[in-house]
């Protein structure tokens, strides 16, 4: 393959070039959030778009880097804020990098029994190790947080793994702010 370039504009916090969007309503989130039962009835009277993935394609092999923009919308579900499925890697030796673009948002972490919660803002590059879950919510209200990930080709996605052993630390609307419940 040939080099190319991507243009993000940092003023705004978007990517101007992208080759597919991926798209995340409430539907899709229901078996993530704590109040699936709540979730339901959201998706049916307004399924809102809870968080876009706008991904550059990058042969999905080791050697290469994927990235890609992650937007994620304000709101909550029954007080949890909106936030991303969340994953552990397919290929767990994977480490990723997360940029912090606009707004605010947490990136919770898990591995085994810890949990680690790093708060990202725009500049806040943030290191996520190989073998650890992670998530990310917007803890704004009336704002996006946008980041961007960088993370190997073949990395790959276990929701399903994360979905399963569930996650210990859930972060819910507390007035204008927000608290860590733990579970
Ligand atoms: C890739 C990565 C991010 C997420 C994106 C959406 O390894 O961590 O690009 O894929 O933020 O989150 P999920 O994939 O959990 O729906
Ligand atoms: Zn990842």
């Amino acid at each position: 393959m040939k080099p190319f370039y991507s243009r993000i504009n940092f003023e705004k916090g978007l990517l101007l070039d992208y080759d597919k969007k991926v798209i995340r309503r409430i539907s899709d989130i229901i078996p993530y959030v704590s109040d699936s039962k709540a979730a339901e009835e959201m998706a049916e009277n307004d399924d809102k778009i809870v968080y876009e993935v706008l991904q550059r394609n990058v042969p999905q092999e080791p050697g290469h880097i994927q990235h890609s923009i992650t937007i994620i919308k304000p709101g909550n579900i029954q007080g949890e804020l909106f936030m991303t499925k969340g994953h552990y890697h397919g290929n767990e030796q994977s480490a990723e990098i997360y940029l912090g673009l606009r707004g605010r948002g947490l990136l919770v972490m898990q591995k085994d029994e810890q949990t680690e919660i790093i708060e990202m803002r725009k500049g806040t590059a943030a290191y996520i190790p190989p073998k650890w879950a992670h998530r990310t919510i917007n803890i704004n209200a009336d704002q996006d947080f946008v980041f961007m990930s960088f993370f190997p080709g073949d990395a790959g996605y276990d929701y399903k793994k994360l979905q399963q052993e569930g996650i210990n630390i859930r972060i819910m609307k507390d007035g204008d702010n927000y608290k860590e419940v733990n579970i």
